[in-house]
């Protein structure tokens, strides 16, 4: 790192258009955050930029299913993400937007600086439009029959049922989701990044230059290269964004993907006026922290922009993680298939540091993770509760019970002393080489060896025994006890900030700097300890069941909006409906037809009359169970003939599409046969 002056550290700007879960914080905010605090815990010059990315037509999709304005949804849901954030202790320098004024003029004189160097290309194609809604659709905007495997409800980008990726037009029957329409084909300009004209600098710069970078990032940018670049849209027709800062570009803005990295810098210019030296000075380390469907917009996309610009440093790394699953289950915000940070915290309030400690034990650093209520159980009870929780604890109410909380002198240490404390410089090496490799899994774990190694010593030391007769011994004890636990707070600083607080807090001790870790001395004897608490506590089988059941709850209402519904039928006037007489009606007599399995032959009274209706619901429903039962009946129906019988009239009742059951409707408390109903 000696040759870099000050670190830049970004962070994935999430699209505000939902909330946060726990997939996200895994995959890329907690690493993020472990980094930056650990840097500036070093004394480093860091700056960790965020903030919410607000264009896309995710975002108008949304405004327009809920029935509101794009900017209503992303102010919605700015608000919430950066609270859930702030509430985690993401540690940003800044967490902005990229709906502000600076970030709209960054992006455009960013483009027009691109433009004015000649680095676009300009093309005039033929895209889908819909004519009614007088706009060209987004892949988003187009719906029809998949040409691969006959679904029906494919989008123009992709296929949800059989992952296909696709061309909105290859669609079948494509239907503009804005009006209902066929789309038409139309001419549109475009401008385009020809990013094949980078690819012997990013061949260079990446695959000779950075082979340090994580297989999973290094591997996709060499299968993307070898596969060969080609120009990329930068520009979109849509109504929401910014718009193209160019002569004849109206109603076209920027697309998303080119503004949103740049909202980077942007976030940085808002921080601060010497933004240029984070930005333009080779002695700047960039490190962007991102999931993996990210790769290439970080690695090749906006790298070849900065580069076209000229101006700009690239980034040093690119950690991207993979994802996590929920209960063995992808995670999906469409589903619902997610643990929301706000909801988290409804059910575990103040327990933010466990869930940061146990998304960082189980982060989808190099493949794919599961995230389990079980193992979050485990990790809190296990390694939490039971070695940093029980350590701590033993360490400070030992000192409270024998020395009044005052701490006590060192004495002369024995071998095992001695070899105990030096067991922390080695784990700071450790801990560091980790952190600084991105491997930050191992890194929690060099952190918890801290609290580890105290709960060792304090078992095979038996201070409780040794006191009755050796009371000095006991003092050099917890001398010790007590600087691991100063040590302790230091190491899981970046991993859990809130919990390395109140061990201070309990220590009453100020803010320790990440040079005194592993030394000896960092609590001095006479020195008066506060009050012990207890750090965390064990979580019930009863709490992860209650988890459990909510996901069930879930996955059972996913199974039933999985099922088709019938289509809508044709229209029909007021009048079309009046002219359907239906009444509340009483079954006096049931029996079945003979000689058929599904047939009834049942007596009504509809008030009007008595009459017989043949009815196909034997399979469901048994003579008893309908004798005496109000029912709606369709009274005007003409008469028909079935196995001899004629019935005058249809019971209404409903169809499960799921199982196929019938059900039966009836007025929700008895009325008079003969009510009319409409
Ligand atoms: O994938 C996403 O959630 C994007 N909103 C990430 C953007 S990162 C950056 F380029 F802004
Ligand atoms: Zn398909």
């Amino acid at each position: 790192m000696s040759k870099y002056k000050r670190h830049l550290i970004t962070s994935a700007l999430p699209y505000a258009n939902g909330p946060i879960h726990i997939g996200h914080l895994a995959g890329v905010y907690i690493p993020s955050d472990i980094y930056a605090r650990y840097l500036r815990l070093r004394g480093e010059e860091v700056v960790s930029v965020c903030g919410s990315d607000e264009h896309g037509v995710p975002i108008t999709l949304k405004a327009r299913t809920e029935g509101t304005t794009p900017q209503a949804v992303v102010d919605k849901y700015h608000e919430m993400i950066k609270r859930a954030f702030e509430e985690f202790g993401m540690s940003f320098d800044i967490y902005s937007r990229t709906s502000s004024k600076t970030h709209a003029e960054t992006a455009s004189a960013f483009f027009r600086t691109l433009y004015d160097k000649g680095e676009f290309i300009e093309q005039t194609t033929e895209q889908l439009y819909d004519a009614e809604a007088a706009v060209f659709l987004a892949d988003r905007y187009i719906t029809g029959t998949c040409p691969r495997c006959g679904d029906e409800r494919a989008y123009g980008d992709q296929c949800e049922a059989c992952g296909s990726t696709l061309a909105a037009t290859e669609l079948i029957n494509p239907r503009s989701t804005i009006t209902g329409s066929a789309p038409v084909m139309r001419e549109t300009k475009h401008w385009y990044l020809p990013l094949d004209r980078y690819e012997a600098f990013l061949r260079e710069w990446i695959l000779k230059g950075h082979k340090e970078w994580k297989a999973n990032v290094y591997g996709q940018c060499k299968s993307w290269l070898d596969g060969g670049l080609q120009p990329r849209g930068v520009s979109r027709d849509l109504d929401w964004g910014i718009p193209v800062p160019v002569e004849g570009a109206e109603g076209k803005v920027l697309y998303v993907w080119f503004d949103a990295p740049i909202g980077y810098i942007s976030a940085t210019k808002e921080l601060t006026s010497e933004w240029e030296k984070w930005w333009k000075d080779e002695q700047t380390r960039m490190v962007h922290f991102i999931g993996k469907d990210n790769i290439v917009f970080h690695c090749i996309v906006f790298p070849a922009m900065l580069r076209a610009h000229g101006d700009y440093i690239l980034p040093e790394n690119v950690p991207a993680n993979e994802f996590l699953n929920l209960e063995g289950d992808k995670i999906s915000t469409s589903r619902n298939w997610a643990v929301w940070l706000h909801e988290y915290l409804e059910d575990f309030p103040g327990k933010q540091d466990v869930l940061r400690y146990v998304l960082a034990a189980n982060a989808p650093e190099t493949k794919d993770n599961d995230f389990t209520w079980r193992d979050f159980q485990a990790r809190n009870n296990n390694e939490l509760v039971a070695v940093l929780g029980n350590f701590v604890n033993r360490a400070l109410v030992l000192t409270e019970k024998y020395f009044d909380g005052v701490v006590p002198e060192a004495g002369s240490l024995d071998d095992y002393d001695r070899e105990t404390l030096s067991e922390m410089p080695e784990l700071r090496r450790s801990l560091e080489r980790n952190i600084e490799t991105f491997h930050f899994r191992e890194a929690l774990k060099d952190a918890m060896a801290f609290a580890r190694l105290g709960n060792k010593y304090l078992a095979d030391t038996e201070a409780w025994k040794v006191v009755k007769t050796d009371p000095a011994r006991v003092q050099t004890i917890l001398n010790i006890a007590l600087q691991i636990t100063a040590n302790t707070a230091v190491a899981i600083e970046p991993f859990m900030p809130f919990t390395a607080e109140k061990i201070r807090r309990m220590l009453a001790i100020g803010h320790i700097g990440w040079e005194r870790l592993g030394e000896a001395g960092l609590v001095a004897a006479g020195h008066r300890i506060g009050t012990p608490e207890l750090l965390f506590d064990k979580i019930e089988d009863a709490q992860v069941e209650r988890q459990l059941e909510k996901l069930a709850a879930t996955k059972a209402a996913n199974s039933q909006t999985a099922v088709e519904v019938a289509p809508q039928a044709e229209e029909i006037t007021f009048e079309d409906f009046g002219r359907m007489d239906i009444r509340v009606s009483t079954v006096l007599e049931a029996e079945r037809v003979p000689k058929t399995k599904k047939l009834l032959k049942l007596t009504i009274d509809t008030g009007i009359d008595r009459r017989v209706i043949v009815s196909g619901i034997a399979e469901d429903f048994t003579p008893e169970q309908l004798v005496g039962r109000q029912v709606l009946v369709l009274v005007n129906l003409a008469p028909r003939e079935l196995k001899g019988i004629v019935s005058q009239g249809m019971i209404l009742m409903g169809e499960d599409t799921a199982t196929g059951r019938l059900a039966l409707l009836s007025p929700d408390g008895a009325v008079i046969n003969g009510t009319k109903v409409g």
